[in-house]
């Protein structure tokens, strides 16, 4: 048996951490400005939500999905995606009931996936998504797709692409598999396994194949574009009116699918077009789905949202050298020498910590010098220095790391002194 960490699965530690950190509060506060709302929804559900939520034909469910029975014989699934566990919680706490509506949510957490690992895929890896239910707006598509490419902007990415499509409503959607049939069909023996399959179940998952993705029938395949009615075609053009309206650049890939089920009418995904972002270039996807409610109980509602990992958000932050504005240093470490001064040190470092300072000390019984150089090491801003002398004159000795200028304090008005220099005072 390994000790090591499952495949595809990450230890985040301290000097990563920071960025993760930095990144999920960039994210709120951009979804508090866009008016969503946190929602935390349970890491496991009935797995028959993902299987009617997500899709029996798709990848997601047929062959990436942790689903095990627990002790009480029920058939459960670690969440692989965030989109249906939203869903079945605004119906199951009947919130298309309240009076605000659209119903606004942002959600961050793991989600996990039996996928081939490799960079930018994992088997558990962190989601950032958010969700509008109860309007039909186009507006309101294109506030989802604005706060997508916010969340990159707003750190600075450069490097990226939004690519749209539209998937069209229900009517659209026949019509345009009845054509991607008769396309396919006469194909059908050329393809793979699984694409013989989706021809059968839901032929639009063929232009996702990966294997069959440079056979000649995949570039002359019906486009959905040219079989949406006149609602879905309006519909269209106003969400690209609303892009054009805040000045977002995108690009129309009518073969862009998606590899989920739920999707109708707007379909997107924004790439990093980064040098060396890696072989995987999409950084997230989302779209409108209309069915998904009423899949899990509730009425005909619809909804649109997207998704992104921190994990690619991340890997693009590397590929275009943007730097985080992280402090990974320390602004007070307390240096002690002898058993009185080490009492004087807890309860000064006690003392400081409530008012609200950043501050540390040696716990392992080192000399002064070795002292020093563990705060130099830590990257402290200041050190205080308590001897024997300093403690029989009531003084501390303050030094600045970065001037390397000395100054002696009464013990007693330290603390509103740190504060002052840290915090700017009262
Ligand atoms: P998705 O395209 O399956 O959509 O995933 C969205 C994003 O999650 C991807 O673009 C990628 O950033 C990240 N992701 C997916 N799988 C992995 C993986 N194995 N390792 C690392 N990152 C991954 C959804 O999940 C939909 N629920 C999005 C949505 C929300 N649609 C409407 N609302």
């Amino acid at each position: 048996m390994s000790m090591n960490a499952p495949r595809g699965t990450q230890d985040i530690l301290p000097g990563t951490s920071e960025k993760w950190q930095y990144v999920e509060r960039q994210l709120a506060d951009l979804c508090r400005r866009y008016n969503y709302k946190e929602i935390r929804t349970p890491i496991f559900e009935h797995t028959e939500l993902f299987q009617r939520g997500v899709g029996d034909s798709t990848d997601i469910v047929q062959k990436e999905m942790y689903t095990f029975e627990d002790r009480g014989g029920r058939s459960v699934t670690l969440r692989p995606e965030g989109t249906a566990s939203v869903v079945r919680s605004y119906v199951q706490n009947k919130v298309y009931g309240l009076p605000n509506q659209p119903t606004k949510y942002f959600y961050m957490g793991p989600m996990f996936r039996y996928e081939r690992p490799q960079q930018g895929r994992q088997r558990q890896f962190v989601q950032f998504g958010i969700e509008a239910l109860g309007s039909d707006d186009p507006a309101i598509d294109a506030e989802v797709l604005a706060l997508a490419l916010g969340s990159y902007e707003e750190l600075g990415l450069k490097s990226l692409k939004l690519v749209l499509n539209s998937l069209g409503d229900k009517e659209s959607r026949e019509a345009h598999r009845d054509a991607l049939v008769r396309h396919f069909d006469p194909h059908r023996e050329e393809l793979c396994a699984d694409c013989q399959v989706r021809l059968d179940q839901n032929p639009l998952r063929v232009l996702d194949c990966k294997k069959d993705r440079e056979h000649p029938a995949m570039s002359t395949a019906p486009s959905i574009l040219d079989y949406l009615n006149d609602y879905s075609e309006d519909y269209f053009e106003e969400v690209k009116k609303y892009l054009d309206e805040m000045g977002i650049a995108y690009e129309i890939d009518p073969n862009l699918v998606r590899g989920l089920d739920y999707y109708n009418h707007t379909a997107f995904e924004i790439m990093s077009e980064a040098e060396g972002f890696g072989a995987i270039t999409t950084l997230s996807g989302g779209g409108r789905y209309t069915g998904l409610v009423q899949e899990v109980g509730g009425p005909e509602t619809s909804g649109i949202g997207f998704a992104m990992s921190i994990e690619r958000l991340l890997m693009a932050l590397e590929a275009e050298g943007i730097e985080l504005p992280i402090d990974e240093g320390l602004d007070t470490y307390v240096v002690a020498l002898g058993e009185e001064a080490e009492k004087a040190a807890v309860r000064l470092t006690y003392q400081l910590r409530q008012a609200g300072i950043q501050v540390d000390k040696d716990y392992l019984g080192k000399k002064m010098k070795a002292q020093f150089k563990a705060a130099d090491r830590i990257g402290a801003k200041y050190v205080l220095v308590l001897g024997d002398q300093e403690l029989e004159n009531n003084v501390i000795n303050v030094k600045t790391m970065a001037t390397g200028d000395q100054q002696e304090v009464a013990l007693d008005e330290i603390v509103d002194f740190m504060k002052k220099q840290l915090i700017g005072g009262e």
